[in-house]
């Protein structure tokens, strides 16, 4: 049932998109002349030369602004300081530490952000590095590490950054599967209050393998000082000292629009690590434009600050703080640490300190605050806030309308952000001051995509229907490929519906022209004939008060072919006994009352916590395990809590 929310007036009338009828308007010129949209949109950004074809297209490989030449550090630095605008601040950082109540907080200005690229460019060459080398990436979420992703970008080398929070063996695997030879990290970062030992666990992950003999250079970063690292002598090098020797100059490299940008492995939910690749001029424009568009950026606004709280070892990072943002001229807010230290408000107490006008992050950061309660979020003053941001799973009704009211005191229009790591930027989402919004839904696609929901012949299913999404034009910021892995792109990508591509996820269009996303195609449930999406039926979960967040697997079933077994965390008091059986046969019986007597769980399991990614998603495989009291023997490397599962996978067995 849809429960619209109309873009507020005010807002609308200042938007770069100013209503529904425009965004139509303009989302049907794009689709149908893509070369004209997109070269209009390539116009924007800086090239060192222009290209002579907008798209060459053969299915599955796409080449975007064919024959220029441009390099993604020049458009989102440079560019900004030859326009006039050296003085403006670029990137905001807070520290997690806050001594006698104070954080360390640190600007940096375009001219300044310029200074540090181009050092540590010239630092990189001198150790050897050369355009298409690939550089490892392994730090916090610093100032320095925005540093060095640019300054890789600068001399045309190719970053891999690896999430600060992955282990050694992660660090091995992918520095081995891109044959990294230089890795650039800082000695340590702080997460909740404690330093997590970054160059210790680089140390591990390359002491051993094929990483062993390809690292030839490690450069650290000081965060922590002291002894929190140790050096290998000859491998190991301080880079500040070499930083205060190089010289400020360093001229961009000429990348070609098609050359290689960077790689950045998603884990997906099975398997080996896939290196997405990313190539440099389509992923300019798109990022650069979709992050203009989505949170209605205005850099002649003095009010806009930018939060976005992904880690920029995400592809979150990468285009909305980095890549995108930057050109655009708005000053983005960095945070190093956790949203609960050294309090459950200290997002809030950002949010107040800085101003922060547009704010994006995940659904589960959002059910964990509504789990910690409202009062500590009324407690600040958030009056700054215009656009609230969602990016990573399904967003629950119940969540989005808690964010909208709670933290957006109803006044703010919620984009939905449904994209990626191979998409490279945004691709459904509401336009703040244009699109209507529907708790739980990521509306409409972004102008120049061409999305639909289809069966496996590529047909569109009728309105309403669970299908399969997909994408069919290419759009600038696609994956290039898998590194060093052409079948396993075809495969994931281009082969479960002929000719177009294949998100992995299963949706439906309602009767407003909004998509819905049900969750990855592997996980619906098919219950007695029908598609069971896992997402609407854990939305209807977390729409019970006592519900904090649900997650839904499917296991086989004698009768209905598959059942439906459900986790769910509470919120408040964990009741025992026969108290615990009432409450869940409460929830059971209200699944079936919302969604009918097909979604109704077959088993409910209540939990205390729930297997997720570093990312934050859920991992329903597992669950698929614990619903039938299996042993969990499958790899759990990429999981953020193992003791977490084992206590649930126990708990599960005893029924
Ligand atoms: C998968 C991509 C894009 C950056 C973060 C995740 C799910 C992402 C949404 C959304 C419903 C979403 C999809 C997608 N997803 N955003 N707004 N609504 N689902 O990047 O790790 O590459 O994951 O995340 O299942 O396929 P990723």
């Amino acid at each position: 049932m849809s429960q619209l929310f109309q873009p507020p007036a005010a807002f609308a009338k200042t938007a770069h998109i100013k209503s529904l009828a425009e965004y139509e308007k303009l989302h049907k010129f794009s689709v149908e002349n893509p070369e004209a949209f997109w070269s209009e949109q390539a116009e924007k950004c800086f090239w060192m030369k222009k290209w002579n074809k907008v798209v060459e297209y053969s299915c599955p490989d796409a080449k975007w602004f064919v024959g220029g030449k441009t390099n993604l550090c020049a458009h989102a630095v440079d560019a900004q300081v030859k326009a006039g605008f050296g003085d403006k601040v670029a990137l905001v950082w807070e520290g997690e530490p806050m001594p006698e109540g104070k954080p360390e907080i640190k600007k940096l200005t375009y001219s300044q952000l310029l200074v540090e690229v181009s050092k540590l460019g010239n630092v990189l060459k001198a150790k050897g590095v050369k355009k298409g080398d690939v550089v490892t990436i392994y730090m916090p979420m610093t100032l320095d590490i925005v540093v060095a992703m640019l300054a890789c970008a600068r001399i045309g080398a190719v970053h891999s950054v690896i999430f600060g929070g992955f282990s050694a063996s992660a660090i091995r695997d992918r520095i081995e599967d891109c044959k990294s030879k230089l890795v650039i990290t800082t000695d340590g970062g702080w997460r909740r209050g404690k330093v997590v030992p970054l160059k210790t666990n680089v140390d591990e992950g390359i002491a051993e393998g094929a990483a062993k003999d390809l690292v030839k250079t490690v450069l650290v970063y000081e965060r922590i000082g002291g002894d929190c690292a140790t050096y290998a002598a000859g491998r190991d090098e301080k880079v500040a000292p070499l930083l205060a020797a190089a010289s400020a100059e360093c001229a961009p490299e000429e990348m070609d629009s098609e050359d290689l940008a960077f790689i950045l492995y998603t884990s997906g939910s099975t398997g080996k690590p896939k290196g997405i690749m990313h190539s440099v001029g389509g992923y300019m424009v798109h990022t650069t434009m979709t992050a203009k568009l989505t949170f209605d950026l205005k850099p002649e606004d003095p009010s806009e600050m930018y939060w976005c709280t992904a880690d920029v070892g995400w592809i979150t990072g990468h285009s909305y703080v980095v890549y995108g943002m930057l050109p655009n001229r708005v000053p983005c807010l960095i945070y190093e640490g956790a949203p609960d230290a050294p309090a459950q408000d200290r997002f809030w107490d950002i949010i107040a300190r800085h101003k922060v006008s547009k704010f994006y992050t995940a659904p589960t950061a959002i059910r964990t605050f509504m789990k910690w309660g409202e009062e500590l979020v009324t407690k600040h003053d958030l009056s700054s806030l215009k656009v609230l941001g969602t990016v990573g799973e399904p967003i629950n009704p119940e969540a989005w309308l808690w964010y909208h009211r709670v933290i957006g005191g109803n006044n703010c229009p919620i984009v939905d952000t449904w994209w990626q790591t191979e998409t490279g930027g945004h691709m459904l989402t509401p336009l703040p001051g244009a699109t209507p919004t529907d708790p739980g839904s990521c509306t409409r696609p972004m102008l120049g995509i061409d999305m639909a929901v289809v069966d496996e012949a590529g047909k569109e299913v009728p309105q309403g229907e669970a299908g399969i999404l997909v994408v069919r034009k290419p759009w600038p910021s696609m994956l290039r490929g898998v590194y060093g892995n052409r079948e396993r792109f075809i495969e994931t990508y281009w082969t479960k519906v002929p000719g177009l591509y294949t998100a992995g996820d299963g949706a439906k269009i309602d009767e407003n022209g909004n998509f819905w996303i049900l969750g990855r195609i592997d996980d619906i449930i098919l219950v007695a004939g029908h598609n069971v999406g896992t997402a609407e039926v854990e939305s209807s979960l977390v729409a019970h008060p006592r519900c904090a967040e649900a997650a839904v697997v499917g296991f086989p079933h004698d009768i209905k072919g598959n059942g439906i077994a459900a986790f769910c965390i509470l919120r408040g008091a964990y009741p025992q006994g026969a108290e615990a059986e009432a409450l869940k046969k409460e929830l059971v019986a209200h699944v079936s009352k919302q969604l009918g007597p097909t979604c109704r769980p077959d088993k409910l399991f209540i939990t205390e916590a729930l297997p997720k990614t570093r990312s934050g998603k859920i991992m329903r495989r597992l669950l698929r395990d614990v619903a039938v009291g299996k042993d969990i023997t499958q790899d759990t490397s990429t999981l953020d809590d193992v003791a977490a599962l084992h206590k649930l996978a126990a708990a599960a067995k005893q029924g």
